[in-house]
This record gives structure tokens, C-alpha cells and sequence, in this order.
């Protein structure tokens, strides 16, 4: 592998600003470094692993599919339940690639007034195609509704219409990646724009099990916990487990005992997740 110095691509740009909307950043930028401490306990489904792995083998052959004429790919829409890894998985991709991730703040962008959307969607696209990185749109569905269906329609046709442009021309050199969870409200038409698409899914038994036992990691427990943890945490988005283990851990310390699995159900009384 290149020496990460060597990456001209973890270069941050330094000659372009970063646009602003509402007296605020449109994004905020994160150095791959930032995005590797994020995904220190990320654990990917095989299923989307290997896509990334594939996706991320063919970024580091360019040249290769430039020779053979076949176009890269680099839009990828993840979509499925919350709290299941979506916003991880860009955080991940960033870290892989090197390259900063530029997350859109969606707060920013949305504006009342006609046009103003799409303009801003624009100036952002823009930006990151200016140099590369990994641009990041969380809650897609926002901006890229059916165009039918929307309340504010006429706004959000245009906004979509502006997607769609900057979309097709934003060029090879960035990444672009959206997720949502309401995937079956996105326009047909932008859903096509992506060459890549993975499906998020509430953890299994095992990914479950495997997760809590990170998150327990070397603290003190009693004997059987997990199992009796897993059973009663099954239903819950990983987001949901990290709550309730951070909070049965926090009762295990003022206790001063080792983890027990009243603590867990305490812990999951208390924060009622929505299970699904
Ligand atoms: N697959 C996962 N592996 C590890 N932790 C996860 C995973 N999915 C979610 N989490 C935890 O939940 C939090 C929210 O996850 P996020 O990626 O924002 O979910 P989503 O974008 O799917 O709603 C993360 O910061 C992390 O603590
Ligand atoms: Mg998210």
C-alpha cells in the first residue's frame, strides 16, 4: 500500500472555502484521521463489507479501469433502519480512501425561499469537486423526494432537478454517498444516478453479540451475562445496544460491581428503545 504522506489525495484543500448558507458552514469537514477515531468500534455486516471492499479495490486501480475503458464507481446510497451504520459506514470509507469526508448540514442547505435550496446544493457539489474527497448527505429523502410527492413541490422539484445536474456532472474525482432511511420515497430518477447501493439492517444474533462483547470489552462481568443480554436486546438498532450498555455499565461502576444483567435490564427499561 502507498505511505498515507505519499497520498496526495489527503492533501486538504486549502484554496477553496467552504461555502456558507444562514451565516453558517454548509458542511463540516473531517480529516480522515477524525474519521478513523469514529470507526473504532464499527463492525460491517459481511454482506456490505464486501461490497466496500470491492468498491475500495477498484478506487486503488484507476489506472487500470481507465486503460480498459470501464468507468469507477463513486455514488453510493445506503439506506435502511436508523442507528444501523449508515453514517459509520462514510465515516469508514474516508478512513480507507484517505481522503476528508464532507459532511452536508442539511439545516444549511434547506432554505424557504424558491431556488435557494438548489443553489446551495450547487455551491456544495461544487466544492467537492474542486479536490477530492467523500461527500456526505445524510437524510437523502430530504432532498430527493418524488418529485409528486412533496408538500413543498414546486421548491423540491427544482431542488431534485438540481440534484440530478450535479449528480451527472459531478466527475470521478470525489466520492459522493447519501443514505436514508425512507428509502422508497426517493426519486427514481436520482436513485438511478447510483452505482453502488447497500441495505442497513437491525443487527442479527450474532453481529448482536459480537458488539455487546466489544462494547463490554475488558470490563467486569458475571458469568452468562451476554447471552441473557442478547436475548433481551434483540429488535435493538446498534445505536440502542450502545446506550443501554453504556448506561448498565455506568450502574455497574457507582455499584462498584462487575457487570450483571440486572444491570442491563434496568438499563433497558430505562431507555425503551423503539424496537421494530
Ligand atoms: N454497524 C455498527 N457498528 C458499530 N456501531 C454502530 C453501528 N451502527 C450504529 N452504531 C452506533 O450507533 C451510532 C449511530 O450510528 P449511525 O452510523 O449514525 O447510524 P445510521 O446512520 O444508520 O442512523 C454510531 O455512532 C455507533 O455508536
Ligand atoms: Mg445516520
Amino acid at each position: 500500500m502507498k505511505g498515507k504522506r505519499d497520498n496526495p489525495m489527503s492533501k486538504h484543500n486549502a484554496n477553496v472555502r467552504l461555502p456558507r448558507a444562514k451565516g453558517i458552514d454548509m458542511a463540516t469537514v473531517y480529516t480522515p484521521k477524525e474519521c478513523a477515531v469514529k470507526v473504532k468500534h464499527f463492525l460491517l455486516p459481511e454482506r456490505n463489507h464486501n461490497i466496500v471492499a470491492e468498491f475500495l479495490a477498484i478506487l486503488g486501480m484507476r489506472e487500470v479501469f481507465e486503460e480498459h475503458g470501464v468507468p469507477i464507481p463513486n455514488k453510493v446510497v445506503m439506506y435502511g433502519p436508523p442507528g444501523t451504520g449508515k453514517t459509520l459506514t462514510a465515516f469508514y470509507m474516508a478512513k480507507m480512501l484517505d481522503l476528508p469526508l464532507i459532511l452536508v448540514r442539511l439545516d444549511a442547505i434547506i432554505h424557504s425561499h424558491l431556488g435557494e435550496t438548489g443553489s446551495n446544493i450547487r455551491k456544495i457539489f461544487d466544492y467537492a469537486r474542486s479536490y477530492p474527497c467523500v461527500l456526505f448527505l445524510d437524510e437523502f429523502d430530504a432532498l430527493a423526494r418524488t418529485r409528486e410527492s412533496n408538500d413543498e413541490v414546486k421548491e423540491m422539484a427544482r431542488a431534485v432537478n438540481t440534484l440530478l445536474q450535479c449528480l451527472d456532472d459531478f466527475g470521478d474525482k470525489s466520492i459522493f454517498m447519501a443514505a436514508t432511511n425512507l428509502e422508497k420515497e426517493l426519486d427514481r430518477a436520482i436513485w438511478r444516478r447510483f452505482d453502488t447501493k447497500m441495505t442497513y439492517e437491525l443487527p442479527d444474533d450474532q453481529s448482536r453479540q459480537l458488539y455487546m462483547e466489544r462494547l463490554i470489552g475488558p470490563f467486569a462481568r458475571e458469568e452468562g451475562i451476554l447471552a441473557d443480554a442478547c436475548e433481551q436486546l434483540a429488535g435493538c438498532s446498534f445505536a440502542d445496544i450502545e446506550q443501554i450498555m453504556l448506561k448498565a455499565k455506568r450502574k455497574a461502576i457507582i455499584e462498584h460491581k462487575p457487570l450483571h444483567k440486572k444491570h442491563v435490564s434496568a438499563s433497558y427499561q430505562e431507555y425503551q428503545p423503539a424496537v421494530m
